[in-house]
């Protein structure tokens, strides 16, 4: 049985270099590994009332499960204001309840940042991470994924351009995998 491995975008943008990366990863996967974007353009904003009266939104459901289904877990973020995006952090919020029923609890985790900037989006990266360690997510921590100025390693198309940045992601995307290899059975 292949490994589904879910990868969470920090952006909503239609034209998203984020989404373009992933895009781009999905085609990089190895034999054996099967990546999907886990959609996030319907997920409500997190209420806690939701869960406290038994409302809990359609949305809230769907997304839970498909976390739970998958074996891992790749996020690939741009950064608002030197922070995670707040469809990234909503996301982290809605999976990590109702209490003691988080969804992301030993699932393995990965983290890809990306600017168009110089500083490739390092402050997401690391407050991304602060998250996951409360959220019992083991993330792997070398190599450590940067991709800077990304605006001129991609196509309109999506496609990446710069034979470097494509090398570069392939490499983090062979790790990745390494990464995964060593977890089994979390979903
Ligand atoms: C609200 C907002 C805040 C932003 N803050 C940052 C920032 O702190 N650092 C940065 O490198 N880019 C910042 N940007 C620019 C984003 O990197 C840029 O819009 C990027 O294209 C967003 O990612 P996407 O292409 O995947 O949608 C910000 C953009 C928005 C809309």
């Amino acid at each position: 049985m292949s490994k589904k491995i879910g990868i969470l975008v920090g952006s909503l943008r239609k034209n998203s270099f984020s989404k373009k990366i992933a895009n781009a990863v999905i085609g990089m996967a190895p034999e054996g590994f099967e990546f999907e974007i886990i959609n996030l353009d319907g997920l409500e904003v997190y209420n806690q009332d939701f869960d406290d009266h038994d409302q809990v939104p359609e949305s809230y459901g769907l997304f839970r499960d498909s976390i739970r289904a998958v074996d891992g877990l790749l996020f690939i973020t741009p950064e608002y204001n030197r922070s995670i995006p707040s469809v990234l952090k909503n996301a982290l919020d809605v999976g990590s309840r109702p209490y003691g029923k988080s969804v992301w609890d030993g699932k393995p985790g990965v983290v890809f940042s990306n600017s168009p900037g110089n500083l490739a989006a390092f402050g997401a990266n690391h407050h991304l991470r602060q998250c996951l360690v409360f959220l019992n997510v083991p993330v792997m921590q070398q190599p450590e994924v940067y991709l800077s100025n990304i605006a001129n390693a991609l196509d309109d198309a999506g496609h990446l351009t710069d034979d470097s940045v494509k090398k570069f992601l392939q490499k983090a995307v062979d790790s990745a995998v390494e990464w995964f290899k060593k977890f089994d059975g979390t979903r």
